[in-house]
C-alpha cells in the first residue's frame, strides 16, 4: 500500500460503534445487583465477551462461572446477555439461586420465535456458530427440532425431515451478507423455507456492519476494537476485508497495535464491537494520534437510541431484605 501522494494521515471513525441496549443493560445488571446485594455476585458465563469489562467487574466483586453448579445454593446469579437454554434456568430454580436475567431482549424474541416455531411442528435451522453461548441456549428451547447451520457451505449439506415444514432464524451477531449467502444456498434446496417474521440480526449488528462497509472503502487498513469470543467484533473484521480495506486486525487494547501495520498506511478506519466501551477506542484514537494520525473524522450511518428496561430484579431501588 503506497502512502498517499500528500502523505497525510488520517482516522475514519465508524459510527454507530461500541455498546449496543443489550450490553449497556447487562453490565448495568450486574453493577446494580452488587450495590443491591453486596459481593460476591455470580455471573454465569462472560456477563458480555468483553475481556475488559468482565475484569472490572470481577474487581468489583463479580464472579464469573461456567456452569450454575459452581454457584453456592441460595446466592444471586445474573445470566449473560446471550441467554440460556431452559434446562439451565431449571437448574438455578433447583439450586435455590436466586436469578437476574440480563438476556438481551433481541435474544429473548428469537428464543420465542423458536418455541412458537416447535410448537407449530416447524423444523428450525438456525445459522450461526455452533458452540457460541447464544446458539447454546436459542438451540435449548427445543433441541429435538433445530438443527445449526454454521455456514454458507453447510447449506449444502445439511439434511431435513420434511422441507414442507421448515424456517430459519438465526444467531443475533451474524454478518448480515454471509446469512443471506446461507438463506439463498438453503432455499435453493428447499423451496417453501419459511423467513422468520423479524429480522434476528439485531439493529446493533446491522448498523455497525453498515458504518465499518463505508469506512473500509476508503481504508488502508481498519482497526477494530473487541474480543476475540466477541461474535459481533470478529464480523466487523470480516465485513471491513469484505469490504476493500487493504487491512483489518482486532485488538483488545491499543497496545496490541503493532508498528508494522502502520507502515505506508494513511487512512486508518476504527470501530468497536457492541460489547466495547468507548474507553478502549478512545486509547487506540490517543495511541495512533502520537504516530501522526491525529485528524480523526467521524463517517456516521445511523443515530441509535435504543435503550431496555433493566431485569425486574435490580429495577428497584430498594435492596432486599436477608
Ligand atoms: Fe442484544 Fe444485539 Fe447487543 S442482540 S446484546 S442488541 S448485539
Amino acid at each position: 500500500q503506497d502512502i498517499p501522494v500528500d502523505g497525510h494521515k488520517r482516522v475514519l471513525l465508524a459510527a454507530p460503534r461500541g455498546y449496543c441496549a443489550g450490553v449497556d443493560r447487562a453490565v448495568v445488571a450486574v453493577e446494580k445487583a452488587l450495590e443491591q446485594y453486596g459481593a460476591p455476585v455470580y455471573v454465569r458465563k462472560q456477563i458480555v465477551h468483553n475481556r475488559h469489562v468482565v475484569t472490572e467487574l470481577e474487581q468489583a466483586g463479580a464472579v464469573f462461572v461456567d456452569e450454575v453448579d459452581d454457584v453456592p445454593e441460595g446466592a444471586h446469579i445474573v445470566f449473560s446477555a446471550h441467554g440460556i437454554a431452559p434446562a439451565v434456568r431449571d437448574a438455578a430454580a433447583a439450586r435455590g439461586l436466586r436469578a437476574i436475567d440480563a438476556t438481551c431482549p433481541l435474544v429473548t424474541k428469537v428464543h420465542r420465535e423458536a418455541v412458537r416455531f416447535a410448537r407449530d411442528d416447524y423444523e428450525i435451522l438456525l445459522i450461526g456458530h455452533a458452540g457460541h453461548e447464544e446458539v447454546e441456549g436459542t438451540a435449548g428451547e427445543a433441541p429435538d427440532r433445530i438443527t445449526v447451520v454454521n455456514s454458507p457451505d453447510e447449506a449444502d449439506t445439511v439434511q431435513v425431515r420434511d422441507p414442507s415444514r421448515l424456517v430459519w432464524l438465526s444467531q443475533t451477531t451474524l454478518s448480515v451478507d454471509e446469512t443471506m449467502e446461507t438463506v439463498n444456498r438453503l432455499r435453493a434446496r428447499f423451496p417453501e423455507l419459511h423467513d422468520p417474521p423479524t429480522d434476528d440480526i439485531c439493529y446493533a449488528t446491522q448498523n455497525r456492519q453498515t458504518a465499518i462497509k463505508e469506512v473500509a472503502r476508503d481504508a488502508d487498513l481498519v482497526i477494530v476494537v473487541g474480543s476475540v469470543n466477541s461474535s459481533n467484533s470478529v464480523r466487523l473484521v470480516e465485513v471491513a476485508r469484505q469490504a476493500g480495506a487493504a487491512a483489518a486486525h482486532r485488538v483488545d487494547y491499543a497496545d496490541e497495535i503493532r508498528q508494522e501495520w502502520l507502515t505506508g498506511v494513511g487512512t486508518i478506519g476504527v470501530t468497536s464491537g457492541a460489547s466495547v466501551p468507548e474507553v478502549l477506542v478512545r486509547e487506540v484514537l490517543d495511541d495512533l494520534a502520537a504516530a501522526g494520525y491525529r485528524d480523526v473524522a467521524q463517517v456516521s450511518t445511523a443515530e441509535e437510541d435504543i435503550v431496555f428496561a433493566l431485569p425486574r430484579q435490580v429495577r428497584d431501588a430498594a435492596p432486599e431484605a436477608h
